[in-house]
């Protein structure tokens, strides 16, 4: 199903984008991991254990290594950005916490979520200490702009979790819906941990604009690409349960495609087991099979490539540095990647 995009980018991609920025930032990311297990501590022990749990087993990191790279770009030598991609990683954990009560997700990172393990209530309340703990972390900081930046983010990304949440099992969803949800609730993180590395080398406003610009593509783009692979990645390379968002009735691109092009029975499937969730066995497999009879999930990630090559455009406004080539190759890998 997946294609590669047949662009100069593609041509230099090496293996795993996201590897090369982990070896290339590693000193850096080093320190960031540090912080992020010292700042997760408290002597309430349930918080270090179940943070622990989610934060031990890893992660991409994606969006503090784009905190790293960002302020890298533009040759800052400070080590401001440490604590900063520390509390844009905290805000994303945070997320995913509530993110899995809210999806009644049993999976995360190859684990079993937090919530199947210590309980909706312990996810959630150590969800709110982790945002509150990257609310320290941005005032640490000392900058205005910066808290800014992230605070937004961090309202956005609520609002968008929110929006998605009344939107859910709403079969008549439009495209536009769908877009303002994404862009919420993941890709303006993805924009503010850009933005702040550029905020913190002391960038002018067009190049902390074209950064952020970047990583709201970016964070578009891997989410339409994980829409996708909620219906097709391997479970085991995924790290959490396939289906997901079809159990939950979540109107996500590839259903929104599929049911402008539905027929009467199609209408019917989709309105018994995402609007009304009387789903049965096999369902997943129809669905996927009606997703495939109208190209939903290329259709889908060919919109995430519309998005990809936005982001490219807006890495051409920054200075030529060779971190520029690796977030080139970072947001082809955010749409082809099977993970
Ligand atoms: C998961 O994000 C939430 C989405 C925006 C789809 P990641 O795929 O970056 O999750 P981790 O941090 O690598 O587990
Ligand atoms: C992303 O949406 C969640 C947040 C950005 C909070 P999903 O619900 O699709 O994320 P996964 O698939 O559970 O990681
Ligand atoms: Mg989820
Ligand atoms: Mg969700
Ligand atoms: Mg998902």
């Amino acid at each position: 199903m997946k294609q590669s995009v047949s662009s100069k980018a593609q041509s230099t991609v090496l293996e795993n984008p996201l590897d090369n920025l982990t070896t290339i930032l590693k000193y850096d990311l080093t320190a960031v991991n540090g912080l992020i297990l010292q700042r997760m501590q408290s002597e309430v022990p349930l918080i270090p254990q179940l943070a622990g749990h989610l934060i031990a087993a890893g992660g991409k990191r994606i969006r503090p290594l784009l905190t790293l790279a960002s302020s890298s770009l533009f040759d800052y030598q400070g080590t401001r950005q440490h604590k900063l991609a520390a509390c844009v990683e905290f805000i994303h954990t945070a997320t995913l916490l509530h993110d899995d009560v809210v999806d009644d997700s049993s999976q995360r990172r190859g684990r079993s979520s937090a919530n199947a393990l210590f309980g909706n209530e312990a996810a959630v309340l150590v969800g709110d200490f982790l945002f509150s703990r990257s609310f320290q972390l941005m005032v640490e900081d000392g900058s205005l702009d910066v808290l800014r930046i992230l605070s937004h983010a961090s309202a956005v990304i609520a609002e968008g979790e929110v929006l998605q949440l009344s939107i859910a099992n709403d079969l008549a969803t439009t495209g536009e819906q769908y877009f303002k949800v994404i862009r919420s609730k993941t890709a303006a993180l993805f924009a503010a941990a850009c933005e702040v590395g550029a905020v913190v080398a002391g960038r002018s406003p067009a190049e902390c604009q074209a950064m952020h610009d970047y990583g709201l593509y970016l964070g578009i783009a891997f989410q339409i690409s994980d829409d996708v692979l909620d219906y097709v990645a391997a479970e085991k390379r995924l790290g959490k349960s396939l289906g997901d968002d079809f159990k939950e009735g979540k109107m996500t691109l590839p259903v929104i495609h599929a049911c402008t092009k539905a027929n009467a029975g199609e209408k019917a499937f989709w309105q018994r087991c995402m609007a009304d969730l009387q789903q049965q066995d096999g369902d997943f497999l129809e669905a996927l099979s009606i997703l495939k009879r109208h190209n939903a999930l290329e259709h889908s990630l060919g919109e995430a490539r519309k998005y990809c090559a936005l982001g490219i455009k807006s890495l051409a406004e920054l200075p030529d540095h060779p971190l520029r080539q690796y977030l080139q190759d970072l947001i082809v890998f955010a749409v082809e990647r099977d993970y």
